[in-house]
């Protein structure tokens, strides 16, 4: 009887080992793609970031929103379809860039959001509810990720002024980007029976 509660212990211990390696693996495989893809390169070699892209570590972003901009980027991030890495390779780069040992991103005031929104003159031109006018585009209430929230922040491609790190610190973004997230959803067609057919 002992004899075989040792069997399956051991059984269930060469198990565990088995899945923690081949997580270990996938990890490393996840390593090497990011290196060679030229991720690197923007991202920095731990996924930390640098002057020429935000960090990704530790973004706890989701795994298909973390392809879906590899595929369609919005700004000055390069596009790589399928033929140049395939989704199982992304799926790797994603659990390695779990797997960094990071402070997770950081939790946003959006009572401290509101004050900054004011202060730092967005209102100005994104309106006072981040609706948006003729001087900017709508922000929230479904703002894009604080990663590229912050980073379009500081690195503004056409009419809006850059807010560098001494203006508006990471944390500030996180703030304002909580702020913006917490607006009202916008009515919706069906509730503006002026637009009713
Ligand atoms: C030429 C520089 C460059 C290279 C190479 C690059 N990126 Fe980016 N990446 C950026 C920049 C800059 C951004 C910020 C948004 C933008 O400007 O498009 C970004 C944003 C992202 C985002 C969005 C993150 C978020 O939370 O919203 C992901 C995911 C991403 N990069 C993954 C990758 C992966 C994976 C690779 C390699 C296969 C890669 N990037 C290669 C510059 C680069
Ligand atoms: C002088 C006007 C102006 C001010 C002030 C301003 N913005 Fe903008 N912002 C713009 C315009 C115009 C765009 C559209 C793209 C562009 O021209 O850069 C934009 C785009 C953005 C975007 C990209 C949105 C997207 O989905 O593409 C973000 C994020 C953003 N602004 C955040 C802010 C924040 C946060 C502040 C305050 C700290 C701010 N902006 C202040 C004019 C402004």
């Amino acid at each position: 009887m002992r004899k075989k509660i040792l069997t399956i212990a051991g059984a269930f211990a060469m198990f565990a080992l088995f899945s923690i390696s081949t997580r270990l693996a996938a990890q490393e495989a996840g390593l090497q793609r990011y290196t060679a893809s030229g991720c690197a390169a923007c991202h920095g070699a731990s996924g930390q970031g640098n002057n020429l892209g935000p960090r990704l570590a530790g973004s706890g972003q989701p795994l298909e929103a973390f392809i879906d901009y590899v595929r369609n980027p919005v700004w000055s991030m390069i596009a790589y379809p399928e033929e140049t890495i395939s989704d199982d390779d992304l799926d790797a780069i994603h659990a390695w860039l779990a797997s960094v040992d990071m402070a997770p991103q950081r939790v946003g005031s959006a009572e401290r959001g509101a004050m900054l929104y004011r202060r730092n003159g967005c209102y100005q031109c994104h309106a006072n509810e981040g609706q948006g006018g003729a001087q900017g585009p709508r922000l929230g209430p479904n703002p894009i990720t604080l990663t590229r929230f912050t980073w379009y922040s500081r690195h503004p491609a056409r009419g809006m002024p850059p807010y560098a790190e001494a203006v508006m610190s990471d944390q500030d973004f996180a703030d304002v980007h909580a702020f913006l997230a917490a607006r009202p959803q916008p009515p919706s067609l069906e509730d503006l029976p002026q637009l009713r057919p």
